[in-house]
């Protein structure tokens, strides 16, 4: 036992009245003295709610009945919601969602960044179903319950994962295809082996990772193969690390998706970082590229350019682009993807850059116009560095708000930009995360 006391929960459901959302959408309200966080519950709402967890100044909990519906208050679409923590915001109008995005968007630029747009984006929207193309499928063995296997989403406030037969929220092509799953995994030789299944869909292709912790017996191996062949996948095992995954019964590694706006088709490895939204995506790269505001003689600096879903655009109006990646991996990715499409004024290079300094190697000269689209975690470290090159124009993708604020307050009160647009981009509907998208111009 650890030294910390466990708090007694309240055994029995609790009356409380929602005052606002949070951020990440839980219902608030105030309860014995501290602030607690309801999910399901919506602002102006009376709920009945079960602690599910408690701290000294907050507790977590769930709304199990609603005394008087909200008005934003929908019957959720998927019959696994509230059981399923894959979503949190089905019981919410998906208009609804966008607006309370825009505005936590808006909250945290104004009380974190301490700064106001000139213009707000109109939120990008498209398919609020069907939409996941990555995702990480827990899988579970449970011999006890009739030798079954589940593969899913793990449950809301439990490490198990959840009984579901099909998922509102991913690509269509695997979620109908849950049952054959879990029944394919339970008749391997090693159904207690697979610890989880990664889907990564393109266009045309569907890829599935099985990460097995023990090598495939050659049954399995048939039996993997011919389920591919049935449903028309690309499976691949994953017995190790990340550079052991290996195409089964084919040789094709790469899946595709277009970006037709700009006449490029882009290769992906299974495990490499794709947009989980195709549709946003095509959206969102169109208007990043509006925003650069690109003229011919320019050159762009793509920052966490991955495998090179905006350098490559940009590549088509500028003089030149240099993408600059962590990963190797995304590195080469970027680099096949410019010759595959006929690019030769792109050029990308790997850094780490936390460390980046305005007189890096990989940037060969003045630039114009910089893209940046960090991970969570944001681009703190990176800022003094573009500013010091001085763009005309800095167009920040984000899927941290809460550290887009942060980072925009830095832009605009340190390094002298001008926040001229941001907006919302509804690439993860029905969950809390949100993308964000923020134009700053120098002064
Ligand atoms: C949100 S993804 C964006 C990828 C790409 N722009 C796209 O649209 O597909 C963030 C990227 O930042 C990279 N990254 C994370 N930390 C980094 C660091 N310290 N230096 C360089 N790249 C990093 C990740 O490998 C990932 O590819």
């Amino acid at each position: 036992m650890g030294g910390r006391r466990r708090r007694r929960l309240p055994a029995e459901p609790v009356e409380l009245d929602i005052e606002r959302l949070s951020h990440e959408g839980r219902g608030i309200a105030q309860h014995d003295k501290r602030t607690a966080f309801i999910q399901g519950a919506l602002p102006g709402e009376r709920v009945t709610a079960q602690i599910k967890r408690q701290r000294r100044q907050q507790e977590d909990g769930q709304a199990i009945a609603i005394e008087n519906p909200s008005a934003d208050r929908v019957t959720p679409p998927c019959p696994h919601y509230g059981i399923c923590g894959g979503c949190s915001l089905q019981h919410m109008d998906t208009e609804a969602q966008v607006r309370h995005k825009a505005e936590t968007l808006a909250d945290l630029l104004s009380h974190v960044g301490k700064v106001e747009p000139a213009e707000w984006l109109a939120p990008l929207t498209g398919p609020t179903e069907g939409y996941r193309r990555r995702a990480r499928l827990g899988v579970k063995y449970v011999p006890r319950k009739g030798d079954r296997v589940l593969v899913g989403f793990r449950e809301r406030f439990s490490p198990f994962i959840a009984d579901i037969d099909s998922c509102h929220v991913l690509d269509e092509r695997v979620s109908r295809l849950l049952p054959a799953l879990a029944a394919l995994i339970r008749d391997l030789s090693i159904p207690d082996r697979i610890a989880q299944i990664e889907v990564a869909a393109g266009d045309e292709d569907v890829g599935l990772v099985f990460r097995n912790l023990r090598a495939l017996s050659p049954a399995d191996r048939n039996a993997l193969i011919d389920f591919a062949a049935t449903h028309r996948l690309l499976a691949f095992e994953q017995p190790g690390n990340e550079q052991t995954v290996a195409p089964l019964g084919h040789a094709q590694m790469r899946l595709h998706y277009a970006l037709p706006a700009f006449d490029l088709k882009l290769a992906f490895a299974p495990t490499d970082f794709t947009q989980i939204n195709a549709s946003i995506n095509r959206k969102m790269v169109s208007q990043a590229i509006d925003l650069l505001n690109i003229s011919e003689g320019d050159r762009v600096l793509d920052l966490f350019c991955g495998l090179g879903n905006f350098t490559l655009p940009a590549a088509r109006h500028a003089a030149e682009v240099i993408g600059v990646e962590g990963a190797e991996s995304l590195v080469e990715r970027g680099r096949e993807n410019a010759a595959a499409n006929g690019i030769d004024n792109a050029r990308f290079a790997a850094a780490d850059l936390t460390q980046m300094t305005p007189t890096a190697d990989w940037l060969g000269g003045p630039v114009d116009r910089v893209l940046l689209d960090p991970p969570r975690s944001g681009a703190l470290e990176v800022l003094p560095g573009i500013a010091a090159l001085g763009p005309e124009r800095i167009v920040y993708v984000s899927c941290g708000p809460a550290t887009l604020a942060r980072d925009a307050g830095q832009l605009v009160h340190e390094h002298g930009y001008r926040l001229e647009k941001a907006g919302v981009m509804d690439m993860f509907p029905h969950t809390g995360h949100a993308e964000a998208m923020a134009l700053f111009v120098k002064d």
